[in-house]
C-alpha cells in the first residue's frame, strides 16, 4: 500500500506531538509503542513537570549554547503555560519555578492529541527503511503485519535519544540523520544518578534512602538542590543536574546544608548546650544515619564544649568541601535524557531543518540540546516541535 503524505512525523512522543499540532493538516505521526508518549505519562512522578517559568537558554547544554535561543524564544514557557490553561488543566508550581499538572500527567497527552486535530496518528508501526530520492522520503513501515509505503514531502525525526530503551528508545534518528550527511556528537546519559565502588559505595549503601540538602560542584557549575544516597551510590536532584556536567574520573564537591552557617550556629550552640555530644548537636541540622557514619568514618567523639574554634572550623569546612569521586553512573536504563545527539551545525536553528536535505527536520531530544532537570527537557519538546511545525 503506498501512502502519500505532506508531512511524516517519526516519534509520537512530546516534539513530534507538538510538531503535528502546528505542521497543517496533511501530517502522519507513527511511534513503534503501543501508547504516545509514555515519557509525559510517567514523568514528573506521573504528574509531567511540563515547563519552567524561569526557562533559559542558559538552563541547556550543547555544543553551540546559542542554538536553542531561536526556538526558545519563539515559542516560549508562558505560550505553553497559554495552552495548559486554554485546555483547563489545573496545575501549580511546585519549586523553582517547576510547573506540574495537579491531576495527571495525562492531560498533557489528551491536549496534546486534542491539540493535534486531523493529523494521523499510527501506533505500533515499525520503521523499515528511509531514503530520499526527487525530492521526496520514501519511508517503508510495518503496521499490523502488513509493509506500507509512505512517501513525504518533509520528514521529522522526532524518535527522542537512547534514555531508557525499556521504554521503547533506540537512537533511531541519530542512525537517519547519519544516513542523511549529519554529524552525531558523542552521546552519553545524562539527569541519572552517579555510582561508586568499593569503600565509598559500602558507605553510601549504608546511608541509602537519607536525604540532605546539598550544593553539589563539577568543573565549574554547582546545583543547590537535595542529595539522595542510594544502594549504589547518590542520586537527588543536585546530583541528577550534576551528572550533566561530570564525566568518569571527575570528583565532585559537596556542601552539605549549604543555606547554613554551621560554623556559626555550632559556636552559639557550645554556649547554650556544650555539655551535648557532638553528634547529638550535629543531628539537630544534618540526618542522624549520615551523623554517625560521619562520626565512625572522620573520627567525631566528645561535647560539642570540647570543640575549640579550630576544631569546629575543620569539621565544617570539610562538611562544606567533601569530595568524592564517583566511578560511573547508572546509565540509559535510568537516565532521564540522552546528553549531546544530532550536531546542531547541521541545523536551522530557527526552522530545525537539516541543511544538507531540504524537508528534513530534526526536534527535541535527538538534537543536541539537553536541559536541566525542572522542566527544561519538555520545553525544548515544546519549542523545537513548533519552531519545526511552523516552517512546514
Ligand atoms: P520522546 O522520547 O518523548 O519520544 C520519542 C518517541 O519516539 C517515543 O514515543 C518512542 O516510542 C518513539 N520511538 C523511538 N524509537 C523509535 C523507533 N525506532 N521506531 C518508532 N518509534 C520510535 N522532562 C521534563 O521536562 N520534565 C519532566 O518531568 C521529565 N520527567 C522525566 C521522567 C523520566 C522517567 C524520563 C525518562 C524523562 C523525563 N523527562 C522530563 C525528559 C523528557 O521525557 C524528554 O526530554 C522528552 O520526552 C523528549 O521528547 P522527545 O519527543 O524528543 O522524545
Amino acid at each position: 500500500m503506498v501512502h502519500s503524505v505532506q508531512t511524516l512525523i517519526l516519534g509520537a512522543g512530546a516534539a513530534g506531538l507538538m510538531c503535528a499540532a502546528h505542521a497543517g493538516p496533511d501530517v502522519l505521526v507513527v511511534d513503534h509503542a503501543k501508547a504516545p508518549a509514555e515519557k509525559i505519562r510517567i514523568s514528573g512522578g506521573g504528574r509531567c513537570n511540563f515547563t519552567n517559568m524561569y526557562t533559559e537558554p542558559e538552563n541547556f547544554l550543547s555544543e553551540n549554547i546559542h542554538f536553542a535561543k531561536s526556538a526558545l524564544s519563539r515559542y516560549t514557557q508562558w505560550d505553553f503555560l497559554d495552552l495548559v490553561t486554554k485546555h483547563g488543566i489545573p496545575h501549580h508550581e511546585k519549586t523553582l519555578g517547576q510547573l506540574f499538572c495537579d491531576r495527571s500527567a495525562k492531560d498533557i497527552i489528551a491536549m496534546l492529541l486534542a491539540e493535534m486535530g486531523p493529523a494521523k496518528l499510527w501506533l505500533q508501526t515499525e520503521i523499515a527503511e528511509v531514503s530520499h530520492r526527487d525530492g521526496a522520503f520514501h519511508v517503508t513501515l510495518t503496521r499490523e503485519g502488513k509493509r506500507h509505503a509512505v512517501v513525504a514531502r518533509n520528514l521529522v525525526l522526532a524518535t527522542g535519544g537512547k534514555s531508557i530503551p525499556k521504554m521503547g528508545a533506540t537512537g533511531l534518528a541519530y542512525r537517519l540523520a547519519a544516513q542523511f550527511g549529519h554529524r552525531v556528537t558523542e552521546t552519553r546519559p545524562a539527569l541519572v544518578p552517579l555510582t561508586f565502588e568499593g569503600a565509598a559505595k559500602a558507605h553510601f549503601a549504608a546511608l541509602s534512602g537519607t536525604s540532605v540538602p546539598a550544593r553539589v560542584a563539577c568543573n565549574g557549575t554547582s546545583f543547590d538542590e537535595g542529595m539522595l544516597f542510594t544502594h549504589r551510590g547518590l542520586s537527588g536532584p543536585s546530583i541528577l543536574q550534576i551528572s550533566s556536567y561530570w564525566t568518569e574520573g571527575d570528583t565532585l564537591s559537596l556542601h552539605l546544608l549549604p543555606e547554613t552557617d554551621l560554623y556559626e550556629t555550632l559556636r552559639a550552640q557550645r554556649t547554650q548546650a556544650g555539655g551535648k555530644a557532638l553528634t547529638t548537636i550535629l543531628a539537630d541540622h544534618l540526618p542522624k544515619k549520615l551523623v554517625q557514619h560521619l562520626a565512625e568514618a572522620w573520627g567525631l567523639s566528645g561535647n560539642l564544649a570540647d570543640q575549640s574554634d579550630t576544631a569546629l572550623r575543620a569539621l565544617t569546612e570539610r562538611l562544606s568541601a567533601w569530595h568524592v569521586t564517583p566511578t560511573s553512573s547508572e546509565g540509559y536504563r535510568t537516565a532521564e535524557v540522552t546528553l549531546g545527539g544530532i550536531a546542531t551545525e547541521g541545523l536551522s536553528s530557527r526552522t530545525m531543518e537539516s541543511q544538507h536535505v531540504s524537508g528534513l527536520y530534526v526536534i527535541g531530544e535527538a538534537a543536541d540540546v539537553t536541559g536541566w532537570l525542572g522542566g527544561y527537557n519538555f520545553q525544548w519538546a515544546w519549542s523545537s516541535g513548533v519552531a519545526a511545525g511552523r516552517a512546514i
